[in-house]
């Protein structure tokens, strides 16, 4: 018989002094996720393209209290750009000295039919919500496969799964970054590496600025639900894995 050993309470729920690199840490859900962490006592690196937004949280996260500014940085970074993502890693190593958890979570949409959908903003829309991961994860892995261990949350979508018309661009980068979320899973659980996919239905962020066809902002996910889902995972003891996690809205998809 197998004995099912509860862990040490001093096991669960540690995050001070772990190494979280956030992607799209200047909005949203990554702002939310940013400030979550830096409560938990991690040491935060943001990363998004606009550098006085992202200087912006990190001030708030420092001079408003909720972390010692040593413990944050911010690097502006554009996540589709492999020397950009090669600087954001060699920042966090240089400054922290490894990585620890990896939230990829930066992401554009744009909406529209296909017969009317811009190549560029397909580019844009791919780019961000699924090249971005593979880039952030390719140059983070080597320090978490260094020390056999590490933790990679990335924040898809409930399109990952369900099909929403004017959508063809932002579903198909999130179903491509949920298999590449399970592969990269199969790749390096035996490193002690756990990959987790987030798929969240709507959430009331600028993500929805200029989008003129929206679901009820009332009836929205909150981006706090969100980020508190992405540091209770992380918050999981050793010995298991959470590889999947759908949060909805109560009322479902709206
Ligand atoms: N809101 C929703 O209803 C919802 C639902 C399910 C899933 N999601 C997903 O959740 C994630 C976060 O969405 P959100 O709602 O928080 O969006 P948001 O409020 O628009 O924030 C997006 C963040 O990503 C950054 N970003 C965009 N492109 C980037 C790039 N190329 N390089 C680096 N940073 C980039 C933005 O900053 P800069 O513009 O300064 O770079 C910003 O910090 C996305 O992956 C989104 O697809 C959102």
């Amino acid at each position: 018989m197998v004995s099912s050993q509860h862990p040490d309470a001093t096991e669960i729920g540690r995050l001070d002094g772990k190494v979280v690199v956030i992607t799209g840490a200047s909005k949203g859900i990554g702002k939310a996720t940013a400030t979550a962490f830096a409560a938990a006592g991690a040491k935060v690196v943001l990363a998004a393209r606009t550098r006085e937004t992202l200087e912006q949280v990190a001030e708030e996260l420092s001079v408003g209290g909720v972390s010692n500014p040593d413990s944050i940085l911010a690097v502006p970074t554009d996540v589709t750009n492999i020397d950009a993502v090669k600087r954001l890693i060699q920042r966090t190593l240089d400054t922290y000295q490894q990585v620890d958890i990896l939230v990829n979570n930066a992401g554009v949409g744009h909406f529209g039919p296909v017969v009317d959908f811009d190549p560029d903003n397909w580019d844009t829309v791919l780019n961000s919500n699924l090249k971005a991961i593979y880039l952030c994860a390719k140059y983070a892995l080597p320090s978490m496969l260094a020390r056999g261990d590490g933790q990679i949350i990335n924040v898809l979508s409930i399109a990952a799964k369900v099909a929403f018309e004017a959508s063809g661009a932002y579903c198909a980068a999130k179903a491509g970054a949920l298999a590449l979320t399970k592969v990269l899973a199969s790749e390096v659980r035996q490193q002690n590496i756990r990959v987790t996919a987030v798929l969240p239905g709507s959430v009331h962020t600028p993500f929805w600025d200029g989008v003129p066809q929206h679901p009820d902002f009332e009836q929205m996910l909150t981006p706090e639900h969100v980020a508190d889902t992405i540091i209770s995972v992380c918050q999981q003891p050793p010995g298991m894995v959470t590889e999947e996690i759908v949060v909805m809205p109560p009322l479902g998809i709206l």
